[in-house]
């Protein structure tokens, strides 16, 4: 008798065993299944955030408006200097455009800034510091005049661009020497914007 309890015992272990082994293979297929299914919507979620194409309609809205912005900013610029700087001590239009900027970006329209590709700023924070700005800079010198780049911030897509700055003017070099050993033409600063690619048309 004792031998079939032991039996007996033998066999709601066993069987207990199972259970939990059942269990454990049930509970596991559950989590793959809830797993797959947050993965899939995950990788939905990717797909959505896909940044825009080159040619999507958006992102050459954006690269319109940075082309109509960098004509009306540069316009600005160089009629500021014509008219109004006349000497070393007169406001430049380099800093009224850094000022300006400054207020167009805490205001949220967008972010624009004036930047040196010399390696001779005036003012050291007047160069490049993101890794586009800094690819951007060595594009211009060789002669680019649109470069652009698709990113992401905060999860939203943006245009960043960057155009050149050429010595427009002799009064340029009136305060910038080292600009007389430019190459007509050739790119001494940049205007670096980013602009939201925004989808909604608004
Ligand atoms: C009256 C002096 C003066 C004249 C003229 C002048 N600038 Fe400037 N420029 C400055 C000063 C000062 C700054 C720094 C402004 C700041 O950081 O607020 C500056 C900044 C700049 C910058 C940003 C990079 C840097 O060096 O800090 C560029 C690019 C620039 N100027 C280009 C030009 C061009 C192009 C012209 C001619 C159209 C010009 N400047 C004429 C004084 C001048």
């Amino acid at each position: 008798m004792p031998i079939l309890v032991l039996k007996q015992d033998k066999m709601i272990h066993f069987h207990l065993e199972g259970c939990i082994m059942r269990g454990l293979v049930e509970r596991s297929l559950f989590v793959v299944a809830v797993c797959g299914v947050a993965f899939l919507g995950w990788r939905g979620s990717w797909v959505d955030a896909t940044p825009p194409a080159k040619d999507d309609p958006a992102v050459e809205r954006a690269r319109q408006t940075v082309r109509m912005l960098d004509d009306i900013y540069k316009t600005a610029v160089v009629l500021i200097t014509d008219k109004y700087v006349h000497g070393e001590g007169d406001f430049p239009a380099g800093s009224a455009a850094i000022a300006l900027f400054d207020a167009v970006q805490q205001k949220g329209w967008h972010k624009v800034r004036l930047i040196d590709v010399t390696g001779e700023p005036y003012d050291d924070k007047n160069v490049a510091q993101s890794a586009f700005e800094k690819d951007a800079v060595l594009r211009l010198k060789k002669g680019e005049t649109f470069v652009e780049e698709i990113a992401e911030v905060e999860g939203k897509p943006v245009l960043n661009v960057a155009t050149p700055v050429p010595v427009v003017l002799e009064k340029c070099v009136m305060c910038h020497a080292h600009y007389k050993d430019a190459a007509p033409g050739a790119a001494i600063g940049a205007i670096v914007y980013q602009l939201p690619i925004d989808h909604a048309g608004r």
